[in-house]
């Protein structure tokens, strides 16, 4: 991947709104976010860990820990969604991405702190992994859910995904999305940046 510099990942932050217009940002973790990420992970109510990991887990394994931390290695990412509140930088919620550039698909997963559920956080954080995705050249945008688990089933409805079964575990939906979005039509800034720099430095854009 790289026309995406990763080495300036601050560049690549975006500020969202919660339904009553309170600015949240959205940023790739950094290694200062270890303790809080883990912290973000242990605050979660048992249903929503279980709900985001397919499982009961009370904190992120060590490894799993340092994938989330890895940001960019093997095309996969992790962005932490913050707020001011009480003048600290708090997570409220996060998502981890893959890029898979065989089949031009980007997968993910995400969760929202418990006592931020139901602001419209998740959907404006959907709407910003999808500019995410169609500026890495992403053409479906993807993710599987506990066929349990309403609230996210009802979120991808209304965010516009269509459902299939999970090819390869029955308890699982997918939920799935074509992105057609040209470059220049990206509504976030800084990936539709970086979607006109990606195609601007690819071989066909000068041939
Ligand atoms: C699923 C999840 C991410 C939704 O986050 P959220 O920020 O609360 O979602 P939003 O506020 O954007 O709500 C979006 C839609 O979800 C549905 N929803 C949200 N909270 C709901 C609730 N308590 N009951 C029923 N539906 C609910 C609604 O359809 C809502 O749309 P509406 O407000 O227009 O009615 C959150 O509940 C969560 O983190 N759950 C645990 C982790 C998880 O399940 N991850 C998904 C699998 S990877």
């Amino acid at each position: 991947m790289s026309s995406l510099r990763l080495e300036d990942l601050k560049q690549y932050s975006d500020v969202l709104r919660t339904r009553q217009g309170e600015a949240i940002t959205v940023r790739f973790v950094e290694p200062r976010d270890t303790e809080e990420l883990q912290h973000y992970f242990r605050s979660l109510s048992t249903r929503s860990r279980y709900n985001r990991f397919f499982g009961a887990i009370s904190e992120l394994p060590k490894g799993l820990l340092h994938e989330f931390l890895r940001v960019g290695e093997r095309e996969r990412f992790t962005v932490v969604a913050t707020k001011m509140v009480d003048g600290f930088e708090t997570i409220v919620a996060e998502a981890r991405y893959a890029f898979h550039a065989g089949t031009s698909t980007l997968e993910f997963g995400l969760s929202v702190d418990d006592r931020w559920q139901g602001h419209g956080i998740a959907t404006a954080l959907l709407k910003n992994l999808e500019c995410r995705a169609a500026a890495l050249g992403a053409e479906h945008i993807f993710g599987d859910t506990l066929r349990s688990n309403q609230i996210m089933i009802s979120l991808a409805r209304k965010s516009g995904f269509a459902f299939v079964n999970h090819p390869d575990d029955w308890k699982l939906v997918r939920f799935d999305k074509e992105i057609h979005l040209a470059p220049k039509d990206i509504p976030c800034a800084s990936w539709r940046l970086a979607a006109l720099s990606r195609q601007a430095d690819s071989p066909s854009a000068s041939a």
